[in-house]
This record gives structure tokens, C-alpha cells and sequence, in this order.
């Protein structure tokens, strides 16, 4: 089974960057120096995913790194990543994403693999950094790609670029507009604090359970214990004061 996780999740999947340069190097001409990914994956950790398969027996204890029982030094098998950032000074003023590199093995093609990288990376820069749309570069000779984001995802070609890549073919520069995905903040709030005031209303209509049920006011005084908090356990001291209205 493949699953797709996201780079800087936790647990970490930042040992998985030379894997994926290794996806990279064997899919395509455009490549980066590792600390590259590690870029993206620090400063922009919810926008790059990669597709992973597990060892089929699960990790086996005591044959890793050290010593027995210790499972670290054991990876899934990395089978595609999206590399994804937010343009860092968008030309045209509108916070947006960017692709910055896709591409999935061989051996798990025409899976729908892409597509999910794609998609889970586009609603996290929606939902995380409210982009307005995201952005990527495609050889014009790339029919696989080129219908992956066109026919399946929706992108459209904005312009074509003469001459963007290094061999001197032209690409097609694309962008899918992610407004409609944007997370309504007012709405939600609304929602949990709707939800919070049913709770509080909410009355417990039961009948006492047993004993255990039974309101004893001198067993309960009894079996009350106060516990300090807050500035009654020294926090006072801990917080800003605003001394000019002592
Ligand atoms: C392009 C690439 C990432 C697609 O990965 P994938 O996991 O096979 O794609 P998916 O299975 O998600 O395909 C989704 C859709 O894209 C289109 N598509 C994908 N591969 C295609 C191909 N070889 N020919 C035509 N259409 C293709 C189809 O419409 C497909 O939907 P369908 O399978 O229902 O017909 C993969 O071929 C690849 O890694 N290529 C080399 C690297 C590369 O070109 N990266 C993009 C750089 S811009």
C-alpha cells in the first residue's frame, strides 16, 4: 500500500530527503542540492509530501542501526514527492504557491499517485498560507504532466516561457486559482462556539446510578481537596505587570 505523508509530520520524514533526491535524479533533468528540499522543508513544512511504501513485513527489530530492537536506519521505500514552497516575492503582490518539483517512480505510475501529492500540497497552501493560486513550470513537451495538470487538476496556461529550461526547451508556466479553497476562519468560529454553548446547556437527565451516584454533601466536603493555581501558586510573579497603574 502506498501511503502519502506529509515531509514534517511527526514523526519526522526529513531522513526520507536523499531518497527523495534520489526520486528526483532518476525522473527528471531538473535536480538540487539536498539542502535545497531541506529548505523547503523547514520553512514551508505543511506543503511538501512524499509517497512512501512500507517494508512488507513491517520493520524488523535488531536489524537496524544498533543495537536489538532499535528499528531507526530502516526506511519506507520512497515512491514519488511533491517539492512545494510559497513564493517568497510573488512579482505580482499575491501571496501564492509554488511547485517546485513532482515526480513519481516508474514502478507506480498511472496510480493516481500525483494527482493525491498534488491536491494534498494545493489545500495545505489554501488552507495554511491562503494562497491565491499556485503556480508551476511544465516542458511543453511533457504530454504525461502536461495532461496531469491541465485535464485532471485544472491548471491553466498563463504564458509560455522561451527557452526556461537549461537545454533550451520552453515551458509552459501554469496556475490553478485556490480561492475556493480557503478555510472561512468567521464560519468555524462561529460553529465551535455554537457547539460549546449546546454543551454547556446540555443537562444530565438521568437517574442516580447506585451508591456511587448519591449526593453525600459531608462525604463530598470530605473527599475535597483545594489545590492552588495559577497566581495562588506563584505565576504572579511570573507575568508582566503594568506598573504604571499601581
Ligand atoms: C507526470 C507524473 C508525475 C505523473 O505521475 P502519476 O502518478 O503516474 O500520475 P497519476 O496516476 O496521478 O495520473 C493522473 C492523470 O494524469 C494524466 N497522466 C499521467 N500520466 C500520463 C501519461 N503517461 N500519459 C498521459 N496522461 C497521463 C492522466 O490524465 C491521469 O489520469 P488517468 O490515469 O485517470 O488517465 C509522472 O509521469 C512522472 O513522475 N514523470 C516524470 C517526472 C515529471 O515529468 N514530473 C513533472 C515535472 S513538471
Amino acid at each position: 500500500m502506498v501511503d502519502i505523508v506529509p515531509l514534517s509530520s511527526y514523526p519526522s520524514y526529513i531522513d526520507l530527503l536523499p531518497s527523495i533526491q534520489t526520486c528526483n535524479i532518476t525522473n527528471l533533468p531538473e535536480n538540487y542540492f539536498l539542502k535545497y528540499y531541506l529548505y523547503h522543508a523547514l520553512t514551508w513544512p505543511q506543503l511538501s509530501f512524499v509517497a512512501i511504501v512500507r517494508p512488507k513485513g513491517g520493520y524488523k527489530a535488531g536489524t537496524g542501526r544498533g543495537a536489538a530492537g532499535d528499528v531507526s536506519g530502516q526506511y519506507p521505500k520512497v515512491v514519488g514527492y511533491v517539492l512545494a514552497k510559497m513564493e517568497e516575492e510573488p512579482t505580482d503582490g499575491k501571496q501564492h504557491g509554488h511547485i517546485t518539483s513532482l515526480s513519481v517512480m516508474r514502478t507506480h505510475r498511472r496510480l493516481g499517485i500525483a494527482e493525491r501529492l498534488m491536491r494534498m500540497s494545493q489545500r495545505a497552501m489554501a488552507e495554511s498560507h491562503r494562497a491565491n493560486y499556485v503556480s508551476l513550470h511544465v516542458r511543453v513537451s511533457n504530454t504525461a504532466a502536461l495532461r496531469l495538470y491541465r485535464d485532471t487538476l485544472g491548471f491553466e496556461v498563463e504564458k509560455v516561457e522561451d527557452k526556461y529550461y537549461a537545454d533550451g526547451e520552453n515551458a509552459y508556466a501554469m496556475r490553478l486559482d485556490l480561492t475556493g479553497q480557503w478555510m472561512d476562519w468567521k464560519a468555524i468560529e462561529a460553529r465551535d462556539r455554537e457547539n460549546e454553548k449546546n454543551d454547556d446547556d446540555a443537562q444530565d437527565e438521568g437517574e442516580e446510578v447506585g451508591e456511587l451516584g448519591k449526593k453525600d454533601d459531608a462525604k463530598d466536603q470530605e473527599r475535597m481537596v483545594k489545590v492552588k493555581i495559577g497566581r495562588a501558586l506563584g505565576v504572579g510573579d511570573l507575568v508582566e505587570k503594568n506598573e504604571s497603574q499601581q
